[in-house]
């Protein structure tokens, strides 16, 4: 049974970045609950809120996104999501921060660096090793307090235009860093402009977002949620961007979180644009992303996707197999929900987040243990990969699992038993 909680939901009419009503819908995941929205034992019972989850494309500025808006104060005040259980990311990171200080911070003299949802602070925490000062600014009070007690500063708050004007008073910053956080922004006109205030006359904005060219190519269509209110591409981006007088000047490729791309900002003239600006724009309008075709063809491959993932769930279950899940993603929480897999199907699901741990899924109820439950399986055990974007490592992780006979079973692009 669905529950939309109105006074946590609002629905949007008009595109987020260019106001526009010509918003076509793509796809359609049901209504879900937040997928960050674990839920404690005593909890089981109670029926959770949910909201429709769709995906919709504007027609004139060609940006993705949701219209259906739930209160950020609802998905964000408390939040498990944290950076440094991910390995990957932890790495990612530190080498995240060398690279930025080594180009753009070892000639400066006082360099500060300001990240927009830091999180625990995993990455602050590397440029301050390095030497910069850092400000984290982060709404979610468990992490900013975690952050605070490991002597990273951190404004427990939104990013907001007020925020913004009040730290640069005191001082611009040399660099703002926002990952994975712009797409959860839903005023992105007062985000640009708190940036653009903040960075002053030469500090540059280096941010970081799941690129939309490949959640459509690997059908990452879990990685659509509540939460991520936008999923760009450059056309869009650009078109924002420069509406406040600021520019691209590069773009890079990362391979973390299924595809994501870092965007290098400034003031206008202050760097040079490197070629790959105009390569990315180009072979956007090749890939069709302003084609609504592009997007019908997508929709239909993520129905016979949710199709395969069933059938082959069936038949392990069939075979006698013992099936659990792998990584209490939020993502794994959009896929279990679109799919319908609930605690019938899967026993439990091991995640190394100790936050998550003891906890259920939004929606499906299954159990969240920790990670040294996998060391008792093996032969006859089939654990779905729900954090597939860290199929490498995690299999690496686990090879006595596997070769005492237990299987992944890697749900995108296509199911495949590893
Ligand atoms: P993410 O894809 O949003 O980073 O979430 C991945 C989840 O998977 C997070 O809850 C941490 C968990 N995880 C594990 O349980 N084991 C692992 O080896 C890794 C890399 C992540
Ligand atoms: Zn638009």
């Amino acid at each position: 049974m669905c529950r939309i909680n109105l006074s946590n939901y609002d629905l949007i009419k008009n595109c987020r970045i260019c106001n526009s009503t010509n918003l076509h819908l793509i796809l359609d995941l049901g209504e879900q609950p937040p997928a960050n929205s674990l839920i404690n034992k005593s909890q089981l019972d109670i029926i959770e809120p949910k909201f429709p989850l769709r995906l919709f494309w504007c027609g004139e500025c060609f940006l993705v996104q949701l219209l259906d808006i739930v209160n950020k104060e609802h998905l964000f005040k408390h939040y498990l999501y944290m950076t440094s259980a991910s390995k990957p990311i932890v790495d990612h990171f530190k080498k995240y921060a060398v690279d930025i200080f080594n180009e753009f911070l070892n000639k400066q003299e006082n360099p500060f660096v300001v990240e927009i949802g830091s999180n625990d602070g995993s990455l602050l925490k590397e440029f301050k090793k390095l030497g910069s000062s850092i400000l984290g600014i982060e709404p979610a009070s468990n992490l900013a307090k975690l952050a605070n007690d490991s002597d990273i500063t951190t404004l427990n708050d939104f990013f907001s235009l007020n925020n913004a004007k009040k730290i640069a008073e005191s001082k611009n910053a040399s660099i703002v860093v926002a990952n994975n956080v712009i797409g959860h922004i839903e005023n992105l006109h007062e985000l640009m402009e708190g940036i653009k205030i903040l960075i002053g006359a030469q500090g540059i904005f280096i941010f970081e977002v799941p690129y939309l060219l490949d959640l459509i190519k690997k059908l990452e269509f879990d990685t659509v949620y509540h939460e991520h209110l936008s999923y760009f591409s450059i056309l869009p981006i650009n078109n924002l961007i420069e509406h406040f007088d600021l520019e691209i000047f590069d773009i890079q490729k990362q391979n973390v979180h299924g595809g994501t791309i870092r965007i290098f900002v400034s003031k206008k003239n202050n760097f040079k644009i490197k070629d790959n600006v105009k390569k990315f724009i180009k072979l956007e309008y090749e890939f069709g992303i302003n084609n609504i075709k592009t997007y019908e063809n997508f929709s239909n491959d993520i129905k016979n996707l949710k199709n395969k993932i069933v059938e082959l769930l069936k038949n392990l279950k069939n075979e006698k197999k013992s099936l659990f899940g792998y990584g209490a993603s939020a993502k794994g929480n959009v896929l279990l929900n679109y799919c319908n897999i609930d605690y019938n199907i899967l026993d439990y699901i091991i995640d190394t987040t100790p936050l998550k741990q003891g906890k259920f899924t939004p929606g499906t109820h299954i159990p969240i243990l920790s990670s040294e439950k996998i060391s008792e399986k093996g032969n006859n055990d089939v654990g779905l990969l729900l954090a597939w974007n860290y199929e490498f490592e995690i299999l690496e992780k686990e090879k006595s699992f596997r070769s005492r006979g237990g299987l992944f079973l890697i749900p995108i692009p296509v199911p495949m038993l590893k």
